[in-house]
C-alpha cells in the first residue's frame, strides 16, 4: 500500500503528514498563529515567512515520527489551494522539489476536498455519496459528494462571512482573543443559547424559495455588535452561547433540506468549525433522530493539518489519478 507525504500550508499551519493506507504515520503541525495574535487575524507575509522556517523540520520530525526515509515515500501531495497565494506558493515548491529530486508523483490537492477526506482515517466503510457541511475560518459550503475525487456538486455557499470568520469576529469584540471559535465555544457551554435571539441569516421563506443552501453571516455578526453597543452590562456567556446558537441553527436546517431534497440520508461536517460542540451536538442529534448517517472528524483532525492532505492524495493514487509536476497555487475555489 502507498506511503503517502501532505504538505499542507495554505494559512498559518506548517504541516506534514504521512499516511499508508489509510493509518496515519505522522502528523507534524507548526503553527504560526501566535505571532499573528496580536493583529486579531492572520497576516499573510508573515505566514509565508514562518513556512519557509519551519519546513524542513516539520519535514525531518514527520519523517521521524513515522519511522521512515524520505526515499521510502511513493507520492507526494500538497494544498494547490484555496488559500493565502503566497502562503500556498512556498508548500508548492517545497512539494516540486521533493517529487522532482525523488522522482516520484506528485499531486495538488484542493484543500476544502481534503477536509471531507480526512473522515477516511476515522472511518472504514466508503462514505460517499454523502452531503457534507464544510465550515471553516475561510468556506462555508455545502455540497453534494456523489465520489470524493471526481463527483462534487456544490448545492450552496456563504455570500459574505464563512462561519469561522463570523466566530473569529464575535470573539475579537468580545475580547476573547483569536483565534475565537474555540474560545466562544468554552464560555458559551455555561452561558444561555436562549437569552438573545440573534437573527438567522438567509430564512426568510423567499431565501428558502431562492438560495436554499446559501449561508451569510454578516448580519448576525452586525446584530451581535448593535447587542453589545446598547447593552454596556451584556453578560459574555450568554452573547456567546446566543451567538453560536444562532450560527449552528442555519446549517442545521440547511443540512436537512439537502438531505432530505436529494435524498441522500448521510450528512459529514468537516472543517475548523466542525470542532464546535454546539454544532457536533446538534448535528448528531438530527442524524439520531432521523436514522441518518453522520460523519464528524475526530477533534484534532477538524482544523488544518496534512493527514488530510495525504489522505485525499492517497484515493487519487489508488484510483491511478493523472498526476504531474505541474501543480499551481490558486488563492481560490469554485466551492
Ligand atoms: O479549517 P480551519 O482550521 O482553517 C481554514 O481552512 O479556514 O478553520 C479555522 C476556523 C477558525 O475560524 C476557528 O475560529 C474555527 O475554525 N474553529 C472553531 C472551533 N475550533 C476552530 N469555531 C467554532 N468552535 C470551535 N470549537
Ligand atoms: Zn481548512
Amino acid at each position: 500500500m502507498p506511503l503517502i507525504l501532505g504538505i499542507e500550508t495554505s494559512c498559518d499551519e506548517t504541516a506534514i503528514g504521512i499516511v499508508r493506507d489509510r493509518t496515519l504515520l505522522a502528523n507534524v503541525i507548526s503553527s504560526s498563529m501566535d505571532e499573528h495574535a496580536r493583529f486579531g487575524g492572520v497576516v499573510p507575509e508573515i505566514a509565508s515567512r514562518a513556512h519557509l522556517e519551519s519546513f524542513l523540520n516539520v519535514l525531518q520530525q514527520a519523517l521521524s515520527d513515522a519511522k521512515v526515509k524520505l526515499t521510502d515515500i511513493d507520492a507526494i501531495a500538497v494544498t494547490e489551494g484555496p488559500g493565502l497565494i503566497g502562503a500556498l506558493l512556498v508548500g508548492v515548491a517545497g512539494a516540486t522539489g521533493l517529487a522532482t529530486a525523488l522522482s516520484k508523483p506528485l499531486y495538488g490537492v484542493n484543500h476544502l476536498a481534503s477536509h471531507i477526506a480526512v473522515d477516511y482515517l476515522t472511518h472504514d466503510e466508503k462514505i460517499e455519496p454523502t452531503i457534507a457541511l464544510l465550515v471553516s475560518g475561510g468556506h462555508s459550503s455545502l455540497l453534494q459528494v456523489n465520489d470524493l475525487t471526481s463527483d462534487v456538486k456544490k448545492l450552496g455557499a456563504t455570500m459574505d462571512d464563512a462561519a469561522g470568520e463570523a466566530f473569529d469576529k464575535i470573539a475579537r469584540i468580545l475580547d476573547l482573543g483569536f483565534p475565537g471559535g474555540p474560545a466562544i465555544d468554552q464560555i458559551a457551554k455555561t452561558g444561555n443559547p436562549t437569552a438573545i435571539d440573534f437573527p438567522r441569516g438567509l430564512t426568510t421563506a423567499e431565501d428558502w424559495r431562492t438560495r436554499p443552501f446559501d449561508f451569510s453571516f454578516s448580519g448576525l455578526k452586525t446584530a451581535v455588535a448593535r447587542y453589545l453597543e446598547k447593552t454596556p452590562n451584556a453578560i459574555k456567556k450568554d452573547v456567546a452561547a446566543s451567538f453560536q446558537d444562532a450560527v449552528v441553527d442555519v446549517p442545521l436546517l440547511k443540512s436537512i433540506k439537502a438531505c432530505v431534497d436529494s435524498g441522500i440520508e448521510s450528512l459529514l461536517i468537516a472543517g475548523g468549525v466542525a470542532a464546535n460542540r454546539g454544532l457536533r451536538q446538534a448535528l448528531m442529534t438530527m442524524a439520531a433522530a432521523n436514522g441518518w448517517k453522520i460523519y464528524i472528524p475526530d477533534f484534532p483532525y477538524c482544523t488544518d493539518n496534512a493527514a488530510m492532505i495525504a489522505m485525499a492524495a492517497h484515493f487519487k493514487y489508488i484510483e491511478g489519478a493523472f498526476e504531474n509536476l505541474d501543480v499551481t497555487a490558486h488563492a481560490r475555489s469554485t466551492w
